[in-house]
């Protein structure tokens, strides 16, 4: 099938690689021209596990990349991939996502058949019926459920593991009224889902933008769930994780997600979270428990920081933060916990060495005036304490690192350092 992805962001350029992958004839449409100059000399235009090889192979071929939106008029299905950000209430800001919706019903006017129109940025339930449909008939003087039909497809992709998420789904999502719509979605999934035997589930609009809410609120809260549990097991000097072990063999409960800590970032579950805050509250609805998982979990650097306290009078010392990015295997560090952690730190008039093997200079950003070390065992010379941030493998093979210290304080946020002896090791949970 003939498909074009408006936007050449993480979500937009995984999905037109992964869609080339599987046979179709795509086309990235974007306003960034490097991004569009990458893609078609066959370079992925951002770091994805995997999705170098995919542009590698298809870019320029069945996969191309263009700023002109008029491409999209040839396609038998166009996805809208561009961003949604947090606006200052944390609702989504839709005023991009808006805009090219508009720029491409401008252009679908034009066309002999109209494609069928994705959604698969995350918008809020009644986003897609409120505001992207009245743009595209605005601006292409068609009618929507007659001249053409428009779906949501969220997506569950995880920085890092992003192309082997899309090609691996547990589940593929088809919000949409039109029977053709649904045929159409089917037929450009159908290699899919003929490879993987995922599960299909055909569903409203509104219920599919839902369902990405729901699915992402539900995980944050797991994890806050298991951070508050772990805050008291640590109260009653209880091993969090093996408690974790134990509830996690029933699956009712399932074990995935019931690492405690420092708690969770990056850039989708504080923005939908938070997005799904506001759009209930506008309805009336206060969403009592998703504000205390937020609060949880805006809670836990400061939990950490007081493990330190302690131990240790940080003010005028060394202090190392290991690990900067909001997890491992990405240099995103979008709503890191590194950050209120640094913040924490600052405050207490530390002298902040932050590491992480990838991270360091997007922290740079936040954070100009801190010192950035080369190395775990530079961030760790001369510290009085550490605090350990991100689950980077590296952490767990620390040793005689740690003998550089001034004083062997190790505060885990993550249960990856191994205690030893020689160092003062406090677990947030255990
Ligand atoms: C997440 C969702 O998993 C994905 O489906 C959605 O499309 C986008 O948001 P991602 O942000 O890439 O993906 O990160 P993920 O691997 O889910 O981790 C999120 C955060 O939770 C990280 O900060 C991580 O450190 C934290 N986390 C995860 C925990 O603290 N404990 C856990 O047990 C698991």
């Amino acid at each position: 099938m003939k498909v074009s992805v408006i936007g050449s962001g993480y979500v937009g350029t995984t999905l037109a690689a992964c869609l080339a992958d599987l046979g179709h004839e795509v086309t990235n449409v974007d306003i960034d021209e490097d991004a569009v100059a990458a893609i078609e000399d066959g370079v992925a235009p951002i770091h994805e596990r995997g999705l170098d090889e995919l542009v590698a192979e298809y870019g320029g071929t069945r996969l191309r990349a263009t700023t002109d939106y008029a491409t999209a008029s040839k396609a038998n299905i166009v996805f809208i991939a561009l961003p949604t950000p947090t606006d200052e209430r944390g609702r989504i800001d839709t005023s991009i996502i808006t805009a090219g919706t508009e720029q491409l019903g401008e252009v679908l006017g034009e066309a002999e058949e109209m494609p069928l129109v994705v959604v698969k940025s995350t918008v809020t339930p009644g986003t897609t019926e409120r505001e992207l449909i009245p743009a595209l008939e605005e601006t292409s003087g068609a009618t929507a459920g007659e001249e053409f039909d428009v779906a949501v497809n969220p997506e569950f992709l995880r920085e890092g593991s992003a192309v082997s998420d899309f090609l691996h789904p547990d589940k593929v999502v088809f919000g949409a009224t039109a029977d053709r719509a649904f045929e159409t979605l089917d037929e450009l999934y159908d290699p899919l889902v003929a490879q993987t035997d995922t599960t299909v589930v055909r569903t409203g609009v509104r219920e599919a933008e839902m369902i990405k809410y729901a699915n992402n609120a539900f995980l944050a809260s797991k994890i806050s769930l298991i951070n508050e549990l772990g805050n008291i097991c640590k109260e009653f000097g209880v091993d969090a994780y093996e408690v974790a072990d134990a509830i996690g063999l029933d699956e009712r409960i399932g074990s995935q997600f019931l690492r405690s800590g420092v708690g969770w970032g990056g850039s989708c579950f504080p923005k939908d979270v938070a997005a799904l805050i506001a759009a209930a509250r506008e309805t009336g609805y206060e969403p009592e428990l998703l504000e205390a998982v937020v609060g949880v979990n805006d809670r836990q650097p400061e939990r950490l920081l007081s493990l330190l306290d302690d131990h240790v009078d940080v003010e005028g010392e060394r202090v190392a933060v290991l690990g900067l990015a909001f997890k491992s295997g990405t240099d995103d560090v979008r709503s890191s916990r590194a950050i209120p952690t640094i913040e924490g730190l600052l405050n207490r008039g530390a002298d902040v060495v932050g590491y992480d093997p990838v991270a360091a200079e997007n922290m740079r950003a936040q954070f100009p005036d801190i010192e950035y070390a080369e190395s775990a065992a530079d961030a760790l010379d001369g510290a009085i304490a550490a605090v350990v941030v991100t689950d980077w493998d590296e952490f767990a093979a620390l040793d005689g690192e740690f003998d550089a210290m001034k004083r062997p304080v190790v505060v885990d946020g993550r249960r990856i350092v191994e205690p030893r002896d020689g160092i003062e090791y406090e677990g947030l949970t255990w």
